[in-house]
């Protein structure tokens, strides 16, 4: 089965030049799995490999090498700052979101007491509900929950007030759920936590790739982003306001800087990849010009800053990529024996269904076989898979749509959903 997607695809995004920029996307392979990882375009490949032959050292040196290494950090907090609307003194990296989360959850955790409650949401990855559910264990604190309403899997604010009190430390959200796509409302939220002197921690990891982030708007206080979502290396970004890293005393070396942000930093950065960072994060804003040009305002005369190219690019993204999500979800939704999980209004596009008669785990081997990449199972889903009773029958197939998805993808997909045995 072969939909017209190819001659339906959206207009003013010319993804045969952005996928030209995918040395990966060479291999015939039809990726939809972006929600787990990206692909990496040759600005960012070759930005890495530019930073090892150019010579990198340990940073804080007064040797060119090393002052090349402080540089580039220096240029990867800038560059995180300016994708979420922070500022680079608020940007924290680590290896991973995971890992971050655990970094932050104990020096946040300190201040607990017992009678004091945390509020979680079932609709999050379980980096953001594990490391929170632990601390507050070990605090003595009561953990709360968003529940996501069903059909539709869209947090409520009516909800939210329910849960958030005077004894609410921390609310930890998603922007965006990494199997149904649901982005909450995440400023009343955050608001709610705000009036009662909570913190607001806010999982920006599957949302990032998929939409201008704006960190003030939305109302987090600490929000956290992988770049591997969003075509750079594996290395995640925490951003926050300096002033709130200030409070905060996490375990370190005696002999490391206590000097913020880099005291949240354990041990060496990886260099060359923060290069890699930076490369991705340029990638982000390029799309205006590709777009063929989204509305600006330009004052002449005024360089446009990388924040302002990154508000339009990312919205050319959206546009582009929400064009297509219809057209996928439109052909999933002809196919009987397929049901797609969750329907919320405001969602990112990425589907997650199962197939009447076919495990998730044979539908995505099916795919394969077809070279066509897609997920099947929980992925870190776990309390929203437990919610739906599927987590122990294999959860569901997860297909994704990111900027350098095109028709053709999506088409190989519904042939194969079309192909499979009754
Ligand atoms: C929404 C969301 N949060 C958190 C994570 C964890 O990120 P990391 O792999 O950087 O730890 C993921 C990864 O899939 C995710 O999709």
């Amino acid at each position: 089965m072969t939909t017209d997607l190819a001659t339906d695809a959206p207009t003013g995004f010319d993804i045969s030049r952005v996928r030209a920029l995918f040395p990966a996307l060479g291999s015939g392979t039809a990726f939809l799995d972006g929600a787990a990882g990206t692909q990496t375009p040759r600005s960012v490949i070759e930005a890495i490999g530019d930073a090892y032959a150019g010579g990198l050292s340990n940073g804080g040196g007064h040797f060119t090498a090393s002052k090349r290494s402080d540089a580039i950090v220096a240029g990867a907090r800038q560059a995180v700052a300016d994708l979420v609307g922070g500022v680079p003194d608020g940007v924290v990296f680590g290896p991973s979101t995971t890992a971050l989360t655990y970094r932050f959850a104990a020096p946040i955790s300190t201040v607990w007491q017992p009678g004091d409650n945390v509020v979680l949401s079932r609709l999050d990855h379980d980096a953001d509900v594990r490391p929170w559910v632990q601390a507050a264990e070990r605090a003595g604190v009561v953990v709360r929950w968003l529940e996501p309403s069903r059909p539709s899997l869209e947090l409520q604010v009516e909800q939210a007030a329910l849960v958030i009190d005077s004894r609410t430390r921390l609310v930890a959200v998603t922007a965006a759920s990494n199997v149904v796509g649901t982005r909450p409302d995440l400023s009343p939220i955050t608001a709610l936590a705000h009036g009662v002197g909570a913190l607001t921690w806010v999982d920006g990891v599957h949302a990032t790739p998929h939409t201008p982030v704006d960190v003030v708007r939305w109302g987090a206080d600490f929000y956290a982003t992988s770049a591997y979502k969003w075509c750079g290396p594996h290395v995640a970004a925490v951003v926050a306001a300096p002033m709130l890293l200030h409070r905060l005393h996490p375990d370190k070396l005696a002999s490391s800087t206590d000097a913020v942000p880099n005291r949240f930093e354990l041990g060496t950065l990886p260099f060359a990849d923060l290069a890699g960072v930076t490369a991705a994060v340029d990638h982000l804003a390029s799309f205006e010009d590709l777009a063929g040009g989204v509305p600006r305002e330009v004052v002449p005369g005024v360089p446009v800053l990388r924040r302002e190219k990154l508000r339009s690019s990312m919205a050319a993204v959206e546009a582009y990529e929400s064009d297509l999500f219809a057209q996928l979800l439109d052909g999933l939704a002809r196919m009987p024996r397929v049901r797609t999980i969750g329907s919320a209004t405001s969602r990112t596009p990425t589907a997650w269904f199962t197939v009447a008669g076919h495990t998730p785990a044979e539908v995505s081997a099916a795919a394969a076989a077809a070279d066509v990449a897609v997920w099947d199972g929980h992925n870190y889903a776990w309390e929203l898979a437990g919610l739906l009773g599927i987590r122990d029958s294999g959860s569901a197939v997860r297909a994704s749509v990111v900027h350098y998805t095109d028709a053709g993808d999506v088409d190989r997909l519904l042939d194969v959903l079309g192909s499979l045995p009754h």
